[in-house]
């Protein structure tokens, strides 16, 4: 399929891995993933928790993975006891940030004006965004999904400048899908991902350009399905991504 679209496949780490679990983890991929970043044909990058984003970033430092921090606050600086700010991030050579994600809404109750200062914040200082956006199953049997998600995706983006298109990269992950094991279906993720593209170009931003990512149970066994549909261009994996086996599977998507 030719698509201007980058794949991007990036690994949520979550709240998981000391500082030598991670450079483990992070050495283990940059060995056996050394052609595909070479290559540049395909994107890589991995979120660990904030606690090891220096030393990672450091091992990561002059090959194409590329490190995301996996939250930020919306202030540079202050009297924010526990908020690490965009340009603390930048600072350690980390170039992405994930924002919105539904465990920071569901969790620490982040709504959508929120994540819109966060996403504000964190463009300023040059990072990259993904911004994750899903449904509950409750909205889902509801009939509601699209609606959900292009709310979330308006509050976001509408009105907002970018330099580049790639400043942003959306992130579909429905709620009942992450870590349950329970992954969409090819279909009803690409459903999403083609409503959310048309959302993308009503608000007047860059469709085409636009990376839309899948996230919800991505395993090395369904990867490939859902890299096959036209609007999906890459993955965000939790679970799948903490092996170094199994993540460099979802890397080496065929589709
Ligand atoms: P999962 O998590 O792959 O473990 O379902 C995905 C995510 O929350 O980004």
């Amino acid at each position: 399929m030719t698509t201007p679209r980058r794949p991007l496949l990036a690994g949520n780490w979550k709240m998981h891995g000391t500082r030598a679990e991670a450079l483990s983890l992070v050495e283990g991929l940059l060995g056996r993933l050394q052609g595909q970043l070479a290559s540049g044909t395909r994107e890589v990058l991995v979120a660990p928790p904030f606690t090891a984003l220096d030393a990672v970033a450091r091992l990561a430092a002059g090959t194409s993975l590329r490190v995301a921090a996996q939250n930020c606050f919306h202030e540079a600086r202050g009297a924010y006891t526990g908020e690490i700010s965009p340009a603390m991030i930048a600072d350690l050579g980390v170039s992405h940030v994930i924002l919105g994600h539904s465990e920071r809404r569901e969790i620490f109750g982040e709504d959508d004006a929120q994540i819109r200062r966060k996403l504000e914040a964190a463009l300023a200082q040059g990072l990259g965004v993904i911004l994750c956006v899903g449904e509950t199953l409750a909205q889902r049997d509801g009939g509601h999904t699209v609606a959900v998600v292009e709310g979330q995706t308006r509050a976001a983006l509408e009105g907002l400048a970018l330099a580049r298109p790639d400043q942003v990269t959306l992130a579909y992950e429905p709620i009942w899908a992450i870590g349950t094991g329970r992954v969409a279906s090819p279909a009803q993720a690409q459903e999403v991902h083609a409503a959310l593209r048309a959302c993308v170009g009503r608000l007047g931003q860059p469709a085409k350009q636009m990376r839309i990512l899948y996230g919800g149970s991505v395993k090395p066994d369904n990867v490939d399905g859902l890299m096959a549909q036209a609007d999906i261009d890459g993955a965000l994996v939790g679970g799948a991504s903490l092996e170094v086996e199994a993540f460099a599977r979802i890397v080496e998507f065929e589709a």
